[in-house]
């Protein structure tokens, strides 16, 4: 039951963004690049990604030479090779004659000619000359043996306010409401007196116009993200159709909040992405492991197949107030913790450091000194050397029982809305400290969207803040629970519709009332510094901050009470039975402790523990994944510290293939893959 993202290459891939077209005047460098290619036990280069103005230097006069030579030197140096489109900075000729091709920011002006990322995703010019230099690349490399993957482009996002997309918004609205009548009524328009009379009247968001209506900054969101993911598909369709067998991805940014991922999962391939971890090497390292931990599962979750680790820095990045150097064994540590979690690749920013402008200081595997003795090069080649032990790993899955729901206009709703803690709601923060409690016990998490996954792969679903519930939602959810489900929810659940109109008649809505056997009547936002307590039936007491619900029991048992102020007495956590299953609503939200012991509570009683039978210490993990009938644990330290623990498993260590079983010492910032 393997999973490969290229069946023609079964190994992991390890390499980098590789700019030769910043080189081409140094000849003797770019064939440097190729011995330490191989001394680096670096198998992969991703090329072109900027290269537009190389390959296609005045408009219609495209030059791939250079290119020829390149894809030629990699494969010859048994190398190969992710080949990017060039739609992520245009070149100049471009801007300069066709000025629709240019940005508009939300104030109505266009932006001049430079940066990146800058083009107008509606423009049909754009659309149609990148549809010609990519048709070029794929015509020109289609049978080249180096040729694993495309790339498209590079980090989709930004928004555009161009007359263009105007119109393609407008047209969008059109479609999704019918009449302009339907919209009035779901954006609430006759507040403040913005009923429109047609479509045409409608602007997107902006600080000259309307900011506060919700229905249209939502839809306005999800436009720019269909949009967006409406560029991807031509893109792909571009090069899919002369090349069919090449899997085509584009690099994502985790939770980057500009464009809802599952659109874009849905026009490409396979998943991978760019991550740029804050390691310093302090305690807090725990914390910055378990975030990009949560980043690689919401990665992965997408599609739930193995993903690429497109770029990583293996030392440090350029572009952070503090620049710190990844300090000894982080690198492999942070590297193999993305193949815990579903990579089939470690790949970095970049190979070789730029000579010019602004990513000249940014880390790099071949430095400015321009050979293989430095630290970080020699890093890297451990990693290369380790990475080819794992053929064996390459397609396994990740397959939790476990999720964590994360819908991106749920939190763009929440963020967006008046109330509660004006400018923080952290939903981050809350997502953060329910996933902590998972990693820590070593347990797989996917993260699933509403509409995107089925439910029932699932036997406990973990949504906090789950303010956006649609009935189709709502019924989903029920179904979930009724046929033996657990679902765990908190304080703002169910407040409003996919549009982001309150459910009238009590929340939690869209039937969830009756699911969780509560009313949630207020809610009670408390000042920075304030708390109040709950008491657990067994008399401990625990410190309720930010946000306490005031609510009702319909049926729900009482698990906890609020300990003081008027709502004292006042149920604050609660648990019902419905259908075979359990809803569990907690009111309030806690400072962490609190909820690592209630999700403890509620896997050992659903019967989910880690893939790893030994103890675990505070910033020690373990990650799985699976053929189907092999396991394989890794087993990932973040701190200095050796760590002994015991197993009673007999495991076959991956890297060195000998068996291991008892006592056993895992070193500081080590990893062992184990197999069971
Ligand atoms: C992003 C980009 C890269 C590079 C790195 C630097 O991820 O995709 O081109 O600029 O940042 O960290
Ligand atoms: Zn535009």
């Amino acid at each position: 039951m393997k999973d490969y993202i290229n069946p023609d290459f079964k190994h992991m891939v390890h390499g980098g963004d590789y700019n030769p077209d910043q080189w081409l005047d140094y000849p003797e460098v770019l064939s440097e690049d190729m011995r330490l290619m191989k001394l680096s036990h670096c198998n992969e280069m991703t090329l072109g990604i900027f290269a537009w103005s190389a390959l296609e230097p005045e408009e219609g006069k495209f030059n791939f030479e250079w290119m020829d030579k390149v894809m030629d030197d990699i494969h010859k140096a048994g190398g190969k090779v992710v080949l990017a489109t060039p739609s992520g900075a245009k070149p100049a000729w471009m801007a300069q004659k066709y000025v629709e091709t240019l940005r508009v920011n939300d104030r109505g002006e266009r932006y001049w000619y430079g940066e990146r990322h800058n083009h107008c995703y509606t423009s049909p010019i754009y659309r149609e000359k990148v549809k010609l230099i990519n048709q070029k690349l794929a015509e020109r490399y289609k049978d080249h043996p180096a040729l694993i993957g495309w790339h498209l482009s590079n980090e989709y996002g930004g928004e555009c306010y161009c007359d263009l997309c105007k119109e393609a918004f407008r047209g969008w609205l059109k479609k999704k409401y019918g009449s302009i009548k339907n919209l009035n009524g779901q954006w609430w328009n006759a507040f403040w007196s913005h009923t429109f009379n047609g479509f045409d009247q409608i602007n997107p968001p902006s600080p000259l116009g309307e900011n506060h209506v919700h229905g249209l900054k939502l839809d306005w969101k999800r436009f720019v993200s269909e949009q967006t993911a409406d560029f991807v598909k031509h893109e792909y369709d571009s090069v899919k159709s002369i090349t069919p067998n090449i899997p085509v991805t584009a690099n994502l940014m985790g939770f980057y909040q500009g464009l809802n991922y599952r659109d874009i999962v849905k026009v490409i391939d396979y998943v991978s992405w760019d991550n740029y971890p804050n390691w310093v090497n302090t305690d807090h390292d725990i914390n910055v492991a378990q975030y990009s931990a949560m980043c690689h599962d919401l990665m992965r979750s997408l599609n739930c197949r193995p993903f690429y680790l497109m770029e990583s820095t293996p030392s440090h990045v350029n572009w952070k107030p503090y620049n710190k150097l990844k300090r000894p064994k982080v690198h492999m540590l942070s590297s193999l913790q993305a193949v815990a979690h579903g990579s089939d690749s470690v790949q970095y920013f970049q190979w070789r450091k730029s000579r010019g402008s602004f990513e000249k200081f940014h880390g790099a595997v071949v430095d400015h000194v321009g050979n293989e003795h430095t630290r970080v090069f020699k890093d890297v080649t451990a990693v290369g050397e380790r990475l080819e032990k794992l053929d064996e790993v390459v397609g396994t899955v990740v397959r939790p029982k476990v999720a964590l729901m994360y819908d991106w206009d749920n939190q763009w709703a929440i963020d967006m809305a008046g109330g509660f803690q004006l400018n923080d709601k952290k939903i981050s923060q809350t997502n953060c400290q329910y996933y902590n409690a998972f990693w820590s016990k070593g347990v797989d998490i996917d993260i699933i969207g509403a509409d995107s996954h089925d439910f029932n792969d699932y036997k406990v679903i973990f949504a906090p803040m789950r303010y956006m519930v649609s009935d189709a939602l709502g019924e989903k959810l029920k179904s979930f629970v009724k046929n033996g489900g657990t679902l765990v929810c908190t304080y703002m659940t169910g407040m409003v519709n996919e549009n982001d109109l309150c459910h009238l008649g009590g929340w939690p809505g869209a039937g969830l009332r009756e699911v969780f056997g509560i009313w949630n009547e207020e809610i009670d936002t408390l000042n920075p510094g304030e708390s109040n307590t709950v008491k657990l039936k067994d008399g401990t007491v625990v410190k309720a901050v930010d946000y306490c619900e005031l609510i009702h029991s319909e049926g729900a048992e009482v698990l906890a009470e609020y300990d003081s102020d008027f709502y004292k007495g006042m149920p604050a956590y609660t648990v019902n039975r419905y259908g075979e299953g359990k809803a569990y609503y907690i009111a309030f939200r806690d400072d962490g402790s609190f909820t690592k012991q209630m999700i403890n509570d509620i896997l050992d009683e659903v019967g989910v523990s880690s893939e790893f039978d030994g103890a675990l210490k505070k910033g020690v993990t373990a990650h799985s994944r699976t053929d189907g009938e092999n396991t394989y644990v890794f087993l990932e330290n973040y701190t200095p510290d050796d760590f002994e623990t015991e197993t009673g498993i007999l495991w076959t260590e991956v890297d060195t293939g000998k068996t291991l079983t008892g006592k056993f010492t895992l070193s500081g910032y080590g990893t062992l893959i184990l197999k069971k």
